[in-house]
């Protein structure tokens, strides 16, 4: 028998390593960029409702599959599904999904935390080239990076669930919410920073289409962790006295406000940058806008703060970015350490080598994927174009089996495991639910509209 299953110690610790998990690139980036070019505030309040209305409930599935099982994916469907063959499928995909978005998730982390170094050295105005990017991705120092970044991430979770997880998320959330606001502030007072604030919160409902409303639910769904076991796994941590809908709600509403807020730094930069900006010109990827964007806009804050001031700024906001990935990170690879642990009976120890052990070969092969070796470069062909083996991961990862995943928990906890099932497990610790009108709607959008969405969205991806 294994020793009992570790526990986060409170309620508030769990929602800060949960937010931790759902707050990252994503909110710091992806979701700024995605408004900016999807209609601003026409673009937020369809986000805000596909979190609330389709991401929230389902949170709530994941969170209730791992409390109730006390255990990890695979063994969560396992033991729900009465050791189902069929219903093994998504308890292991649920396993492969988070192990494989982690690597290429990994590899962005590590050029973060390279740019990072870079301008604590002083060297902001060379990350402003093009050509730099491109030569620092691949050269050889990606892979020291690699190294330190999996003994940080490795390190937090060696310390367990509540002095390694909880611990580094209640000590680096708050402090991420606050430079957060103190970068946001500062660039409010910026010279045509107004300008970049009305971009971004007046609705242009012009720029909405079934293309951007499916690109706004494909990132709540990522941006909220969901579809990765993340949550089952960090579900099966909590104590039953703890309010699921409670504490998902906390979740959602800080990794939202995150995400607007995020915007109040990256729009209002660009257009005191450039207060003529065509944004129809902004890279869509979020590795374009960190990488090749980004540095210019920091670096002309010194024509008002000196080169020193803005290398100030960019490091922060440099760091704001490594933490958030920091803690993304951290809650996905506890996924199949969860696993190892508790399908493999392995120690925390053992667990932790064989998963780094794999995911270091995995993020070597992503990390060469942009030219060092030319079989990684152009790993398939897909749709008459070549992909990397990076950009493979990304498209089967995270366009499309992320949806997938989020379908199956839905069938599977209403109509497997079934809703009085599920019902029950949301009332443990949260007596007020049962009845309200939030658990009906709970109980009938996860059976009916929110796995219909979550397959058209797969198809589409398909
Ligand atoms: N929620 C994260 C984000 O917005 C997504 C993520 C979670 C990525 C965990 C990796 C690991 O960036």
């Amino acid at each position: 028998m294994s020793a009992a299953r570790e526990h986060f110690g409170s309620r508030i610790g769990f929602i800060l390593a949960a937010a931790g998990s759902a707050v990252g690139i994503g909110n710091l980036v992806a979701f700024p960029v995605a408004a900016t070019k999807s209609g601003g505030g026409a673009f937020l309040l369809v986000y805000a409702l596909f979190v609330f209305l389709i991401c929230l409930p389902v949170m709530m599935a994941e969170l209730a599959l791992g409390r109730k099982t006390d255990k990890d994916p695979v063994g969560a469907y396992r033991q729900l599904s009465g050791g189902s063959k069929l219903w093994r499928i998504p308890g292991w995909l649920a396993l492969f999904t988070p192990f494989m978005i982690a690597v290429f998730y990994m590899v962005v982390t590590v050029w973060v935390l390279g740019y990072l170094v870079e301008i604590f050295k002083g060297n902001l105005t060379s990350l402003t080239t093009e050509a730099y990017f491109g030569a620092f991705i691949n050269s050889k120092t990606v892979f020291f990076y690699l190294i330190a970044l999996m003994l940080i991430i490795n390190g937090v979770l060696s310390m367990g669930v509540k002095d390694g997880i909880e611990r580094a998320a209640k000590t680096l959330m708050p402090l991420l919410f606050v430079m957060l606001l103190v970068l946001v502030l500062f660039v409010l007072t910026r010279e045509n920073a107004m300008l970049g604030v009305q971009y971004y919160l007046i609705p242009d409902f012009s720029k909405l289409s079934g293309e951007v409303v499916s690109k706004a639910m494909a990132q709540a769904f990522f941006s909220l962790s969901l579809g990765m076991g993340i949550m089952i796994t960090y579900g099966s941590y909590m104590k039953k006295r703890d309010s699921i809908p409670g504490s998902a709600k906390a979740v959602a509403l800080t990794d939202t406000m995150v995400a607007i807020t995020a915007g109040l730094l990256i729009l209002p930069s660009i257009f005191h940058f450039n207060p003529q900006i065509d944004t129809a010109s902004l890279s869509d990827s979020s590795a374009g806008m960190i990488f090749l964007f980004l540095p210019k806009i920091f670096l002309s804050l010194q024509d008002s703060i000196g080169y020193t001031g803005a290398s100030v700024f960019a490091a922060a906001f440099f760091f704001l970015v490594f933490v958030a990935a920091l803690t993304s990170l951290v809650s996905i690879i506890e996924v199949p350490i969860a696993t190892l642990r508790d399908e493999r009976g392995m120690s925390r120890k053992t667990a932790i080598y064989t998963v780094a052990a794999v995911q270091f070969v995995l993020a070597v092969g992503c990390a060469m994927s942009f030219g060092m070796a030319d079989w990684l470069t152009q790993f398939v062909s897909l749709a008459g174009s070549d992909k990397s083996f990076f950009d493979l991961v990304e498209i089967v990862f995270y366009d499309t089996i992320l949806p997938l995943n989020g379908l199956l928990v839905c069938i599977f906890v209403i109509y497997k495991w079934k809703r009085a099932n599920f019902d029950q497990e949301l009332h443990e610790g949260d007596s007020g639910f049962a009845g309200s009108f939030s658990q009906k709607y709970v109980n009938f959008a996860l059976g009916t509209f929110i796995p219909a969405i979550l397959l058209l969205i797969f198809i589409n991806t398909v």
